[in-house]
């Protein structure tokens, strides 16, 4: 076991999109930690999912028996950033992230996810630097790494993923924060040890669960090889 705790945050995005409310159940009574939202605005990235409307209809649904609350984890791939993250805190977001590079002012951004009352993450795309992670370390609560490039769920993980995971690790560490660390893109069981060693502590899976018909075996497999 590591010391750290891991959360999975299945991607709905590999759901079945006629029955959004029963997946979302499904995958919290099969043992997901987080419900991962991924909103793509066909501008910032070349696809279109769902907005605001959609996830307060989901809200409701993510909770577990006893009624405590999943948390919703909205992904942005969107651009421009500021209106849709207000329209998602007031939705029922728990987490927001954004891409940097899709916010002219990403600090101000950082403050007005928080402001509205959710936590605030930034996101890095395969071939984006860390840089800007240095100026908003001490306001943020997620750093999300991109093992794919937005857009698509059932890609190939892109290795030098971990690298840039191992930085984020150290620069999170040396912050002192309590921040999360988040991967995204091509996680499976097969892979998702080798991520965590490298220091994430939060793993977005999509086409892993949804794409298999037994989403509990899946993440029981995937926090045995955690916990291995
Ligand atoms: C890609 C999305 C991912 C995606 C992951 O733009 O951000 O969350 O759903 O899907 P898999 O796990 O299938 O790679
Ligand atoms: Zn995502």
């Amino acid at each position: 076991m590591t010391t750290r705790s891991h959360r999975i945050a299945p991607s709905i995005l590999s759901a079945d999109f006629a029955r959004l409310g029963d997946e979302v159940r499904a995958v919290i009574a099969a043992g997901a930690d987080w419900i991962h939202f991924d909103v793509m605005d066909n501008h910032y990235v070349p696809n279109l999912t769902f907005g605001p409307m959609i996830c307060s209809a989901l809200k409701p649904h993510a909770q577990r028996a006893d009624g405590t609350a999943v948390p919703i984890d909205v992904h942005l791939m969107v651009q421009p950033v500021d209106a849709l993250a207000q329209a998602f805190a007031e939705a029922g977001a728990d987490y927001i992230s954004f891409h940097p590079d899709a916010s002219t002012h990403v600090h101000r951004s950082v403050q007005a996810i928080k402001a509205a009352g959710c936590k605030a993450g930034v996101v890095f795309n395969p071939a984006a630097s860390l840089d800007v992670l240095d100026w908003v370390i001490d306001d943020i609560d997620l750093v999300l790494i991109m093992s794919v490039n937005p857009g698509f769920g059932g890609q190939g993980f892109i290795e030098s993923a971990l690298r840039k995971i191992e930085q984020a690790r150290k620069r999170i560490d040396a912050g002192g924060r309590d921040i999360r660390l988040e991967v995204d893109g091509g996680i499976k069981t097969d892979n998702i040890a080798r991520v965590a060693a490298a220091g994430a502590d939060t793993f977005v899976a999509g086409s892993a669960i949804f794409g298999k018909p037994d989403y509990r075996a899946v993440i029981a497999a995937m926090r045995e090889q955690l916990a291995g």
